[in-house]
């Protein structure tokens, strides 16, 4: 027999779900929560989704029906390359970036927050194994994270469908992948570089583990998060990256109204922020005297960006110097890739 779940018990469930994990269920997804938690109720043994809260909250297994239950909430879609704007911007300004400013101790630290199956770090692995070789003899770690224990053993698997690889180059997929009776695993080159662990963003202990990272990657995840949540977790974000480090997030999403702890570093479609510390002129200014990338904002003053005294936006200054080749796809326009409409992934 189908139970249905009550308005009173949406309401508890998602309260729990946003205080454990900061994700959100506006209202119109209760259908979503009631479908997804459906095996659940089963595996319990419960017979309402009311019995199912209660069990999350008193039963001896309650800890370990959590981990289920963040398996059950998230949406994981992924894929290889997902990106190829935000990717070519990886390889032509921001491993370049971080690289002429790690010279010194040659280590690098990039993160994948909210990592998925694995498609997103393997693929930033590939893009440094095949277009960096000078790297050979760093340093290289890929911190790859992900609330979903699920999701996560399917990441440390690696092996992948005809979907999952379907923008992987050939050459690529040749020399990093063995291939199988139509399925590709990834091979020892990228494994080494890429190390997966169970993370929840909203976690400020746990994610106060992380520090000194160059890039974060955390594309199509904030999506699910509220205003205060995201917050939260961008606050956790700027404590772990590096002066000079960049976090990239979805083309769809934006900071904008978060905080100020962020400006955006406009790069064609790609969606991506440096700290508006004392330091942001640095890789800013670095960027953009290579001809890569056109500033449209200007730090005025210093001190805690965490105060409201640093301005964000200000129009277009900085032309790029002549005589530097820029690509043809830089916009000037913002943050959201030229003002375009801010789009949802399906949850
Ligand atoms: C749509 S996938 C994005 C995968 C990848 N970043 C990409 O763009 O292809 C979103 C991922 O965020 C993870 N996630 C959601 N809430 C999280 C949280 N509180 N902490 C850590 N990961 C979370 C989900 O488990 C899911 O795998």
């Amino acid at each position: 027999m189908t139970v249905a779940m009550t308005q009173d018990t949406f309401h508890r469930l998602r309260a729990m779900i946003y205080t454990k994990s900061g994700l959100e269920f506006p209202e119109s997804k209760k259908y979503l929560l009631e479908s997804r938690l459906k095996q659940r109720l089963a595996d319990t043994h419960c017979r309402t989704y009311e019995e199912y809260f209660n069990y999350l909250r008193f039963d001896p297994n309650r800890d370990k029906e959590l981990i289920e239950l963040f398996n059950c909430v998230t949406t994981n879609e992924t894929y290889f390359f997902r990106d190829h704007t935000q990717i070519d911007c990886f390889r032509r300004l921001i491993l370049p970036h971080a690289i002429k400013e790690r010279e010194k101790n040659r280590k690098l630290r990039m993160w994948c927050a909210g990592c998925s199956s694995g498609e997103e770090p393997f693929t930033l692995a590939m893009v440094v194994a095949e277009e960096f070789p000078s790297l050979a003899g760093w340093n290289i770690e890929i911190l790859a994270t992900d609330i979903s224990e699920h999701i996560l053993a399917l990441a440390r698997r690696g092996v992948y469908g005809p979907y999952s690889v379907r923008n992987v180059p050939p050459t690529y997929l040749r020399k990093y992948f063995a291939a199988s009776e139509g399925q590709y695993t990834v091979g020892p080159i990228l494994r080494k570089m890429v190390k997966f662990s169970s993370v929840n963003l909203f976690d400020s202990v746990q994610m106060r583990a992380f520090r000194d990272i160059d890039v974060i990657f955390c594309r199509n995840v904030l999506i699910y998060f509220d205003q205060e949540a995201k917050r939260k977790i961008v606050t956790s974000f700027y404590d772990a990256l590096l002066d000079s480090g960049v976090l990239v997030i979805g083309f769809s999403e934006s900071l904008s109204g978060v905080n100020r702890l962020f400006l955006p570093l406009p790069w064609n479609k790609t969606v991506m922020y440096g700290k508006a510390s004392s330091t942001v002129a640095a890789p800013y200014t670095t960027l953009a005297s290579a001809g890569l990338a056109s500033p449209s904002f200007q730090s005025v003053g210093r001190g805690d960006p965490r105060s409201e005294g640093v301005s964000i936006h200000s129009p277009m200054s900085s032309p790029i110097p002549t005589g530097v080749p820029v690509p043809s796809t830089i916009s000037g326009s913002g943050i959201d890739g030229g003002g375009g409409k801010l789009k949802r992934e399906p949850r």
